[in-house]
This record gives C-alpha cells, sequence and structure tokens, in this order.
C-alpha cells in the first residue's frame, strides 16, 4: 500500500494500481472507445467534451492510476441492476454492460445528497468507477454509472462548473420532455444547464455520466436540487 497525494494536497491510500486490476481496466477502455469513437452530431461544444474526457481518461490508464478499495454498497435500485445489464448486453452498448457486469459485486451504490427525496431514494442510486474517490484515481475527471427504476422522475437540477455527459446503455430516457434516448446516445449537460430526467414506464435505465471540471469542483460538487417548478412537466 502507497499513498498519493494529488494537487489539492488529500493523501490516499493507494491498494493497488489499474494494471493489477484487468476488469477495472476493461471497463475504462469501454468508456474511452466510447468518447472516441460516437459522433459528436456536428456539435463544436460535445467534440470538445469528448476530446477532454478521452484525454483525460487516456492519461490515467497511461500513467497506471492508482487503485482504492472501497467496501461495496448496494441501494434499493439495484434491485433492478440486473435487468438493466440483461437490456444493456442486447443493444449497442453490449460491451460497456459485459465490462460492468464483471465488476458488478464491487460497486458502491450511493445517493450523492445529504437528504435524499424519499420517492427518490427507492428509485435512484450512481456509482463511480473512476475519479477524486476511486476506485480507480484520478483529479479531473468522475466516471461513473446512474440507474433509475422504471417510472421515475430525477428531479430539476444542475451542476456548477462541472460539465456533464450522459450516455444511454439500457432503457429508454426523456431529458427536459425534449426526446427520448435510445442506448448510444450522448446528452451534454453544460455548467448551469437545468435538466430533469424521466423513465420509460417498464424497464430501468441505466446511464453511463461523465464529468469534467476542477479537481477542486470534482472532489466537492455539492449536489443540490432546483426549487420545484410551479407547473410540474
Ligand atoms: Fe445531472
Amino acid at each position: 500500500m502507497t499513498t498519493e497525494t494529488t494537487e489539492d494536497a488529500i493523501a490516499f491510500e493507494i491498494d493497488a494500481q489499474l494494471q493489477d486490476r484487468p476488469d477495472w481496466l476493461y471497463l475504462l477502455r469501454e468508456f474511452e472507445a466510447l468518447y472516441r469513437h460516437g459522433s459528436a452530431g456536428g456539435s463544436k461544444a460535445i467534440r470538445a467534451h469528448r476530446k477532454k474526457v478521452r484525454d483525460r481518461l487516456s492519461a490515467s490508464i497511461a500513467k497506471n492510476a492508482g487503485f482504492v478499495e472501497r467496501a461495496p454498497a448496494e441501494k434499493p435500485v439495484t434491485a433492478h441492476f440486473n435487468r438493466a445489464l440483461d437490456l444493456g448486453e442486447r443493444g449497442a452498448m453490449q460491451g460497456m454492460a459485459r465490462a460492468l457486469r464483471q465488476v458488478r459485486g464491487r460497486l458502491v451504490w450511493e445517493y450523492g445528497y445529504e437528504k435524499v427525496p424519499p420517492a427518490l431514494a427507492r428509485k435512484y442510486a450512481y456509482c463511480e468507477v473512476l475519479g477524486p474517490r476511486g476506485p480507480v484515481r484520478s483529479d479531473k475527471l468522475i466516471l461513473g454509472f446512474v440507474l433509475f427504476a422504471p417510472n421515475t422522475t430525477y428531479p430539476q437540477h444542475s451542476h456548477r462548473e462541472i460539465e456533464e455527459s450522459y450516455i444511454s446503455v439500457a432503457g429508454a430516457w426523456s431529458e427536459n420532455n425534449a426526446a427520448v434516448y435510445a442506448p448510444g446516445s450522448l446528452i451534454l449537460n453544460r455548467s448551469g444547464d437545468e435538466h430533469r430526467i424521466t423513465t420509460g414506464e417498464l424497464d430501468p435505465c441505466l446511464l453511463a455520466y461523465a464529468w469534467t471540471g476542477s479537481s477542486e469542483r470534482l472532489t466537492a460538487p455539492g449536489m443540490k436540487l432546483s426549487a420545484p417548478r410551479r407547473k410540474p412537466g
């Protein structure tokens, strides 16, 4: 075990290096391929975001980033995880779904809020696979997955000084009632963009996500839901 000191002077006990954890390395390679080969759909902002994600990720892989063991944790929504992986393995994101299945018992599912609304506590959770808290250590990038139960509304929120992209792995979902996204689709939410997510009635929805920002902001993102709208929808 070694200690790694980050730019923001947080010391972590490092249990291993990425090369010693091939299942996690292969999962990160799936992210790298997605952000390298996927289309930006003609959007300069999405092209720039994709490049930022893959450059930061490639740097973590190249330097054989530290690996921090964390105690696995589940949440009520993880009862839907098997179904989400089954759906993911049948579709455009099968490589990602298969790689994720290999680490499924070691994921740390969490809420990210001090006070999670009771209705959401049973229908949502996320897990990080790379970031300031590990398991794969990185200061400038967070990669993870968010899982929603069928028929969920994730309330309106935004992220300050963080750029967020979601890529659908399984299930159908909509953001701000603007479109329905299928596996393989990417959505970019820039700093301050308000967004609200709804998921389909019958199946769970699993999204891969990436956050870029400063190491300070990624270490303490200060997640808050926006004040509810007067008129839902
Ligand atoms: Fe978000």
